[in-house]
């Protein structure tokens, strides 16, 4: 079996990267794809860059060109319900890209216009095997339900009041939704799993300067735990 670990950004593969016992890399599209093992599994980590079509890519080619069995998203995201704060932990089990729009067509907005379903679920698996990795650290707080993704830093107090009322949303951010499309597309089970680094409103880019490194850390460590129980 071999998992397909994407982060979005290098502060969010550092870590995962500095612990791989790299056999080989190899790059495309830009993307630099590391092989390995990782805590006693085998794994591809790869940085895709920020954003839905480098991540949709980048999940493509783990599927096409590197066979994996499933996918694993970790990172940081904007909290938009109440009582999540910096540091806590989201699993998704759904996904819905906030930023599709085709309501003058009569569609809900995050609907892909003709496609068979409006959002895409996480392997029932992987979400237990990450809930069950969030226990037995302890002393994270985790929460497991919807993410959304846009491409859009979200940034304003009424925009997440929006997507927390329109979609059920627990976090946003700006890769998970399309990853899971394209996942979904071609039948392979993934998750994912993202830290908060900012309430998503006014203050958010100030809070994801100071929180992410910590919210890194978690999502990182809940990885760990997990993968080795997979
Ligand atoms: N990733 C981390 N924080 C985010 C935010 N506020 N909006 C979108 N993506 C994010």
């Amino acid at each position: 079996m071999i998992i397909g670990i994407i982060g979005a950004m290098d502060e969010e593969v550092k870590i995962l990267l500095s612990q791989l016992q790299l056999s080989r890399a190899q790059v495309k599209a830009n993307m630099k794809f590391n092989f390995g093992q990782l805590y006693g599994a085998k794994v591809v980590i790869v940085k895709s860059g920020i954003g839905k079509v480098n991540s949709a890519i980048c999940a493509q080619i783990l599927i096409d060109d590197f066979n994996v069995d499933n996918i694993i998203n970790v990172g940081v995201a904007g909290g938009t319900a109440e009582d999540i704060y910096p540091g806590d932990v989201v699993i998704a089990n759904s996904l819905v890209q906030h930023d599709v729009d085709t309501s003058a067509f009569g569609d809900k907005v995050g609907q892909i216009p003709r496609m068979d379903t409006y959002d895409f679920k996480c392997d029932r698996n992987l979400v237990e095997k990450a809930q069950l990795a969030c226990r037995k650290i302890g002393d994270i707080r985790s929460f497991t339900g919807r993410i959304v993704t846009g491409d859009q830093f979200i940034c304003s107090t009424e925009k997440i009041k929006y997507l927390n009322s329109e979609f059920n949303a627990l976090a946003c951010e700006m890769e998970g939704g399309s990853i899971a499309q394209a996942a979904y597309l071609n039948n392979v089970p993934f998750v994912i799993i993202r830290s908060i680094s900012d309430n998503a409103n006014n203050g958010a880019s100030m809070d994801y300067k100071k929180f992410a490194p910590i919210a890194i850390k978690n999502s990182t460590e809940i990885l760990k735990n997990m993968i080795m129980n997979l």
